[in-house]
């Protein structure tokens, strides 16, 4: 038996953890068992690494502990919370996960894909999710949301280049795997995001054991 590995991406600012709840409220509408999670985080130790990747330091993180962070906080996460769900048949709902190692170490911080590929077969063997919806918006759009929720963390003071770099590494990958990404266009009023999320339930259903 194995679940179902849902992810959820984009830039600050998309409505990512909103879509995700209401996507969950859907399947457990229809009686689908689903556990929601984030990255980094997700378990107790993971939120702590969280914490350092987040918290603005006057020390410059070097991008490479940057990227191990991420992998640490995802070694425990998988461990503890997502290779169990998915081994009793839940959906597991994941806001963020590798795809953004790619957009924002590779494209953002311009590490090489090939450094993060390693470390995905490393940490996660041959799991990749099953689908990955990514909420696109343009990056101005974005930051404006995302500043006016307050205080910026460490990602957000980051300048427009490197969104539009994070950005454009989502779209690319969504292009290259077209059959487990959906591109959802998250600058549209809430309401036709949500159509356009609940137009997937029967399919997600289909691949359910629910
Ligand atoms: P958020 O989940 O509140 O959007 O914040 C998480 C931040 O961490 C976001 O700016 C993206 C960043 N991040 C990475 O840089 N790499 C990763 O692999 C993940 C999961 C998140």
């Amino acid at each position: 038996m194995s679940g179902l590995f849902i992810t959820l991406e984009g830039p600050e600012g998309a409505g990512k953890s909103t879509n995700r709840d209401y996507l969950a409220e859907l399947l457990r509408g229809a009686g689908v068992e689903v556990v929601l999670t984030r990255e980094p985080g997700g378990t107790p130790l993971a939120e702590r690494i969280r914490e350092l990747l987040l918290t603005p330091a006057e020390e410059v993180m070097a991008s490479d502990t940057e990227l191990l962070l991420v992998f640490a906080a995802r070694a425990q996460h998988l461990q503890a919370v997502i290779r169990p769900a998915l081994a009793r048949g839940a959906v597991v709902l994941c806001d963020r996960f590798t795809d953004a190692t790619y957009a924002y170490q590779g494209g953002g911080r311009g590490l090489p894909n090939e450094r993060i590929a390693l470390l995905e077969t490393f940490v996660q063997g041959a799991l990749r999710p099953d689908l990955v919806l990514v909420f696109d918006l343009p990056v101005a759009v974005g930051l404006a949301r995302a500043a006016a929720r307050g205080r910026l963390d460490r990602f957000e003071q980051e300048d427009l280049a490197f969104f539009e770099a994070v950005r454009h590494a989502y779209l690319q990958r969504a292009e290259q795997a077209p059959e487990r990404y959906r591109v959802l266009d998250a600058a549209q009023p809430l309401e036709q995001v949500q159509r356009d999320i609940a137009a997937l339930l029967p399919q997600l259903l289909e691949r359910t054991h629910g």
